[in-house]
């Protein structure tokens, strides 16, 4: 089976074409990288060409404004329709938890928009809605825009998740028949975004301070208490932060 992973040199997209391999399939990671850029259309026939399953893990290069709403809304209609002319039967999207109630952001405006055009699509798909990897806490603190010592932070919810679990759950949803819904995946804590990134800000012994801020925007969306919270059928993974922290970069950094 030849399965297309767009985004296949990303955080979550390089695992899942690695998993896929091991196991013995064909994956082939596509990206601006190999020649194909979804924003245009370039190079997406050839690189769709016998191909059974897509997988889409892209990402904006752009995260914040409109840019990243185009990147998702333009990328979705040139995959979906370059997916229709090579006849692929299955497409995998990776999302993110609450893009459907996050429409003031661009960003998850945008996911929502390639949403639409999936189920509209008339192509067999699956959506995994997934809640922030342990690695993206850091751009947390970036998007949050540290003002002197200073970040501001929403106290809201979230149930960050390991993407190594993402990625295992995305390799068996593209070898598994298409279910034409929309999955959610979490971690198996819950925590105050204003906690755990101060702890995360701790362990590497950073000297910015967390102040809270109700008001603080994540990725252009002022967040209510449970925006990002999975909801109660969300499939829960085993990997919780301080596991994830001992086994990565973070751990092994001397700071
Ligand atoms: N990070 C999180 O916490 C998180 C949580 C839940 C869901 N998600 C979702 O998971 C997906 C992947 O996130 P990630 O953090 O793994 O992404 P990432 O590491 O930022 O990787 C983005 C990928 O998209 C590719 N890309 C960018 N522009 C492209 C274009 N115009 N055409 C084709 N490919 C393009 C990049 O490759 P090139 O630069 O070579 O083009 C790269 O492979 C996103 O949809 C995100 O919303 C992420």
């Amino acid at each position: 089976m030849k399965i297309v992973v767009i985004g296949g040199n990303g955080l979550v997209g390089r695992q899942i074409v690695a998993l896929l391999n091991e196991r013995g399939h064909e994956a082939v990671a596509a990206s601006r990288a190999t020649g194909v850029d979804i924003v245009s259309g370039t190079g997406l026939d050839a690189a769709l060409a016998g191909a059974d399953v897509v997988v889409d893990a892209s990402n904006s290069a752009a995260p914040y404004g409109e840019p990243s709403y185009d990147f998702f809304s333009q990328g979705a209609r040139h995959l979906l329709a370059a997916e229709a002319r090579a006849g692929v039967r299955h497409h995998v999207a990776i999302s993110v938890v609450g893009t459907d109630r996050l429409r003031n952001s661009p960003y998850f405006r945008g996911k929502g928009a390639a949403e639409d055009m999936i189920r509209a699509s008339g192509i067999p798909y699956t959506i995994l809605h997934a809640t922030q990897f342990y690695e993206f806490l850091l751009a947390i603190v970036e998007a949050g825009g540290v003002s002197g010592q200073a970040l501001r932070l929403s106290p809201a919810y979230i149930q960050p998740v390991a993407s190594t679990d993402v990625a295992e759950a995305m390799v068996q949803i593209a070898l598994d028949p298409p279910r034409n819904t929309t999955l959610e995946m979490a971690g198996p804590e819950r925590e105050r975004m204003s906690d755990i990134v101060k702890r995360f800000l701790n362990d590497l012994e950073s000297p910015v301070d967390v102040l809270i801020d109700e008001h603080a925007p994540y990725f252009g969306a002022v967040l209510e208490e449970h925006s990002l919270v999975p909801c109660d059928a969300a499939h829960r993974c085993p990997v919780g932060f301080a596991t994830w922290l001992q086994g990565s970069e973070y751990a092994k950094a001397n700071w």
